[in-house]
């Protein structure tokens, strides 16, 4: 049974956490006080409530280690007033509630153990008014690195025979996973940014979005990028802060390295704009973007990397498991949705443009940036742009005149097609399966409006179309995913509400 614990070493003996925590805990409990202890491993946390005066103390652990935590709790004289649970946290209940939680569940990364979410049960369930939760808060950092050691260990690793067979393939997948690294802090090319500010009084639980923000750095030095550095500092105590970043003392954690698809050559001034996000549906996925401009503006490389091998927005997935979500068009998703408005047959490119630059000054200042917006907005949502006798396939628009007619068509040839009123409809190709229309999408763009959740989009579209839920589900799916996936829709991390 002790050899349960053999698998927490790592932890046990990495003197910057252990003494952290336990001037924490001494600092935060107070004697006759009632404490839970999340996630309670060998019993470590839990033991230090117990030194620092713990009436009781409830140790919940899921896995078989909680036996070996029992013996331990024996060993050290603290059995009267431990009671261990082995179980999930989130389908444990307690019989009194707590002065204190204490828990280390934070990862590599602090977000992949899905801290929050135990977090946010634990709080609401077990935590009295007022109570205090160690850590109070984590604070999740980024920073652009040079990274040869690590991206050499990784990715060039690949490239390399193996017993004098290529390997190679394997090298392209490689830079989709996150790995744990020790940076050494003259790695890093940037000063480092906090993209993520986890404060556990209030975050919130199941469902929903844990990270997803952009952070623009700009370089300090000359060197060579390999991708992305994330840690994080937590607040354990009023008094005690841990930081496991590359200029604080090593840890357990060291640093998650994000590589990039291929290294980038940089100089001081350019601008590295990197993009987080993590979403847990099941497994917590992340995603990392990364984009590298010169000091004149152009763009010196531009990567997305998923975890799981596949977009995290593995969109579908996100829409169908995610009870909570609500769709709400971003600031592109509103400029999309005007323009496909705006194209009624009588509208002219030009005239769009204009539109644009009335409408969202800010995103459009110049004609050229509307008419980008134009071609992202359109491209694969309308086949054919129209000029007076002729029709041009949507390719040709950018050479064609400004004063091109755009509409999205309300027709298709090939199949056999239920005109409804907006210009939208559903067409039957196999004469089973109802879609909305070469991604226009239809009514969905007005039902995505922050209130609604995907379900009931399905079924007031179903409703407007005149169809069952099932024949419109899997595109109105499909549709949001594919939204998703363009930013046209928010993603509200954590702690901002939904
Ligand atoms: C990083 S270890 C920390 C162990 C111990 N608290 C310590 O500080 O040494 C996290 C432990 O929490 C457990 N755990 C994580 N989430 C849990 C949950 N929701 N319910 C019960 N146990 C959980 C894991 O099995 C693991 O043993």
């Amino acid at each position: 049974m002790m050899s349960t614990c053999l698998s927490h070493k790592a932890m046990l003996e990495d003197e910057v956490r252990v003494s952290a925590y336990r001037q924490a805990i001494l600092e935060t409990v107070r004697p006759g006080d009632v404490v839970v202890d999340l996630g309670s491993g060998s019993g470590l946390l839990g033991f230090f409530a117990c030194q620092a005066g713990a009436r009781r103390v409830y140790a919940i652990e899921r896995d078989d280690i909680i036996e070996c935590a029992r013996q331990l709790a024996a060993a050290n004289g603290f059995q009267d007033r431990m009671t261990f649970i082995q179980s999930n946290s989130a389908s444990t209940t307690l019989p009194e509630k707590a002065d204190v939680i204490i828990f280390d569940i934070l990862g590599h990364f602090c977000i992949e153990l899905k801290v929050t979410h135990f977090v946010a049960d634990a709080r609401e369930r077990f935590l009295k008014p007022g109570g205090a939760l160690v850590p109070a808060r984590a604070e999740i950092f980024l920073a652009p690195v040079e990274a040869f050691d690590a991206y050499e260990k990784q990715i060039g690793f690949w490239n390399r025979p193996i017993g004098g067979l290529d390997y190679s393939m394997v090298g392209t997948a490689a830079p989709n996973y996150p790995s744990v690294h020790l940076i050494p802090p003259q790695g890093l090319l940037a000063t480092p940014l906090c993209i993520e500010d986890l404060d556990f009084y209030a975050v919130q639980g199941q469902g929903r979005v844990m990270l997803n923000r952009e952070v623009t750095f700009v370089v300090e030095r000359e060197g060579t990028l390999h991708g992305l550095a994330g840690w994080f500092e937590a607040q354990l105590s009023p008094n005690v802060r841990l930081s496991t970043g590359p200029a604080s003392r090593p840890t357990v954690w060291s640093q998650t390295f994000f590589p990039i698809g291929e290294p980038v050559p940089v100089v001081e001034g350019d601008v590295v704009r990197a993009r987080a996000m993590a979403i847990a549906i099941g497994q917590v996925s992340l995603e990392w973007r990364v984009e590298i401009l010169s000091t004149d503006g152009a763009s010196k490389g531009r990567f997305k990397h998923p975890s799981l091998g596949r977009g995290f927005l593995g969109r579908q997935d996100v829409v169908l498991r995610m009870p909570d979500f609500r769709p709400e068009l971003s600031q592109g998703g509103q400029i999309a949705r005007s323009i496909l408005d705006w194209c009624d047959g009588e509208v002219t490119l030009r005239e769009l443009t204009r539109r644009l630059q009335r409408q969202f000054p800010e995103q459009c200042p110049t004609e050229e940036a509307a008419r980008r917006w134009v071609r992202a907005s359109l491209r694969g949502r309308v086949e054919m742009v129209e000029r007076p006798g002729d029709l041009l396939p949507l390719e040709v628009q950018e050479t064609a005149g400004s004063d091109t007619l755009v509409r999205i068509p309300s027709h298709h040839p090939q199949v056999t097609s239920r005109t409804v009123d907006d210009g939208t409809f559903v067409f039957k190709p196999d004469g089973s399966q109802a879609t909305l229309l070469n991604g226009v999408g239809g009514k969905v763009w007005e039902l995505m409006d922050g209130e609604r959740s995907v379900d009931e989009i399905v079924s007031q579209c179903a409703e407007f179309y005149q169809v069952d839920r099932g024949q419109v589900q899997e595109d109105v799916l499909a549709f949001v995913g594919q939204l998703l996936e363009q930013e046209m829709i928010v993603l509200n991390p954590v702690g901002e509400g939904q």
